[in-house]
């Protein structure tokens, strides 16, 4: 049977593409954000995930603010890299598993989560950024990737507790998968930024420490709390933290922190990432 491993959360400032792209990681300001990812890099070379279930937003690329769906998944077998207004990023396009997502789509709707089907997108920083941080620069992606976007972007997002009940059937969907693979769910977005407005710029550490400490160790509390308080404390794109209590639904109750990373600020972001295996 296909079994969840592991879950990654980083953030994905689309600087940080533009970074790598270009050539300038070991520039002073760059230089300590990818060194919190040279573990990563050695770990998921050893972990080898035959797939991963990349939860994250989009960024109005695959989806026009006319229509933004709530949860949707990419069941396609191919996904490429969207133009966002420089041209789309220099990474390869991305291999979907059409046989597993087709799967989870229905085991979850049949749980009655409501998802969105995706047969042809594009995908954006929210996915390419978190697989150039974890993969480096590729010929080709290592593994397959089903794409899971998650609206943040557009009120009303969904609550943290959705989310996190949302995670747990996810892993009850490819538990019920009867091929053996190697699984790993990544929840992506975050942590405390705000792009617009008088508090554009905001950050706040010690409430982004605490979310982490809640995340790893009472997720089920940490899933009740309310959009206000995202917004208020870690600012308007905070809210795309509630991304990653899908990740975190779908592990065991306790896990193992292989990895615990965090620094401020890149772009106008607070980076966050995380490596939990379960046990
Ligand atoms: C930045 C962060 C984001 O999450 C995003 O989607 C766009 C920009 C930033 O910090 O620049
Ligand atoms: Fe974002």
């Amino acid at each position: 049977m296909a079994r969840i491993t592991a879950g990654v959360t980083t953030s994905h400032v689309p600087a940080l593409g533009a970074t790598m792209d270009h050539g300038r990681t070991q520039e002073p300001y760059w230089k300590p954000v990818f060194d919190g990812y040279e573990f990563s890099k050695r770990w998921i070379a050893s972990a080898k995930p035959d797939v991963v279930f990349l939860v994250y937003n989009d960024h109005a690329s695959a989806f026009s603010l006319d229509i933004v769906p709530t949860f949707a998944i990419g069941v396609a077998d191919e996904f490429h890299i969207a133009d966002e207004g420089w041209g789309p990023r220099p990474v390869p396009v991305v291999k979907g598993h059409s046989k597993l997502s087709a799967h989870i789509a229905q085991s979850v709707i049949q749980d009655d989560f409501d998802l969105t089907i995706c047969h042809r997108m594009e995908v954006d920083h929210g996915l390419t950024v978190p697989l150039s941080l974890l993969f480096g620069q590729a010929e080709a992606w290592p593994c397959r990737v089903i794409p899971f976007p998650v609206n943040v972007v557009l009120y009303p997002p969904p609550s943290g507790r959705r989310c996190y009940a949302l995670g747990k059937a996810i892993r009850r969907a490819v538990e019920s998968f009867d091929e053996d693979l190697n699984v790993q769910v990544w929840g992506t977005g975050g942590m405390s930024h705000q792009l617009q407005g008088p508090r554009a710029g905001l950050i706040n550490t010690p409430w982004d420490q605490r979310f982490i400490d809640r995340l790893i160790d009472t997720p089920g509390e940490l899933a009740q709390m309310p959009h206000i308080d995202y917004v208020r404390e870690a600012g308007s794109e905070g809210i795309e933290l509630v991304m990653w209590l899908i990740m975190r639904g779908a592990l065991e109750d306790t896990v193992r922190t292989t990895h615990r990373f965090y620094h401020v600020p890149a772009s106008n972001t607070a980076i966050g990432h995380l490596i939990l295996e379960n046990p």
